[in-house]
């Protein structure tokens, strides 16, 4: 874990012209973009595949950071690392210790990183804790996955602030990222919990400036972190 860094999650924005949300992000200045792929049976909604993330990256050099909520990420990670995912997440509750093994394998071979990323009511599972320095990013889902503009779920603060002890005492530099409901509002007890990146969807696009949205976020995020 370094600083704060802000994802915003293009899912939020109109799914017809997703160009131009990735270009919000960059004129925002944002760290990484979130790209949420959902395949209607891991999670009730259906988004966009590796065509999608492939035909955005020509707009930005920044780190895609593509959040695979889908049942079979195996059939899937390849087609996403040659779209140009730069961290692909995957899902705790969908593998085991070898096909987590065999997923990371893949990925560092390509030189990209692993996330991993747990449901609300996900705790995290012991072949994962047992994993934890293969994980560049540890994804605390604040939301049940599916929509945009849900609100946080205030409940997983505890596990939150459980997992970022864990991390620091392994002395590691996991990054620790909440995705759901991420406002203005709920990022100081987020930031105070352990989080560091800090994906918004509606927090940011659905704002009437959504360029300056991220800088709120940043700034509330900031002033969070130095008061801790
Ligand atoms: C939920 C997605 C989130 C979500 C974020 O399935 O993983 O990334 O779209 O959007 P907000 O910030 O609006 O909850
Ligand atoms: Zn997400």
């Amino acid at each position: 874990m370094e600083g704060i860094k802000i994802a915003p999650s293009i899912l939020a924005w109109d799914l017809g012209n997703l160009e131009k949300a990735v270009e919000i992000s960059v004129e925002g200045k944002a760290d990484q973009v979130h790209l949420d792929v959902i395949d209607g049976n891991f999670a009730p909604n259906i988004t966009f595949g590796p065509g999608t993330v492939k035909a955005l990256r020509h707009l930005t050099d920044m780190k895609f950071d593509t959040h695979l909520m889908i049942q079979n990420p195996q059939n899937y990670a390849e087609k996403f690392l040659d779209a140009g995912s730069d961290l692909l997440t995957f899902h705790a509750e969908v593998l085991n210790g070898r096909t987590f093994d065999e997923l990371h394998r893949s990925v560092r071979a390509r030189g990209k990183e692993v996330g991993l990323a747990i449901k609300p009511q996900t705790d995290l599972p012991g072949w994962a804790r047992d994993r934890l320095d293969k994980v560049s990013a540890l994804v605390v889902m604040t939301v049940n996955p599916g929509f945009s503009g849900q609100r946080m779920d205030m409940s997983v603060m505890p596990k939150l602030q459980r997992l970022s002890r864990l991390v620091k005492e392994r002395g590691l530099g996991t990054d620790i990222e909440i995705d759901g409901g991420v406002e203005p509002e709920n990022v100081a007890e987020v930031v105070r919990s352990g989080g560091n990146v800090l994906v918004a969807g509606a927090g940011v696009y659905a704002k009437e400036d959504p360029v300056g949205a991220i800088a709120v976020l940043r700034k509330e995020a900031e002033k969070a972190r130095g008061s801790r």
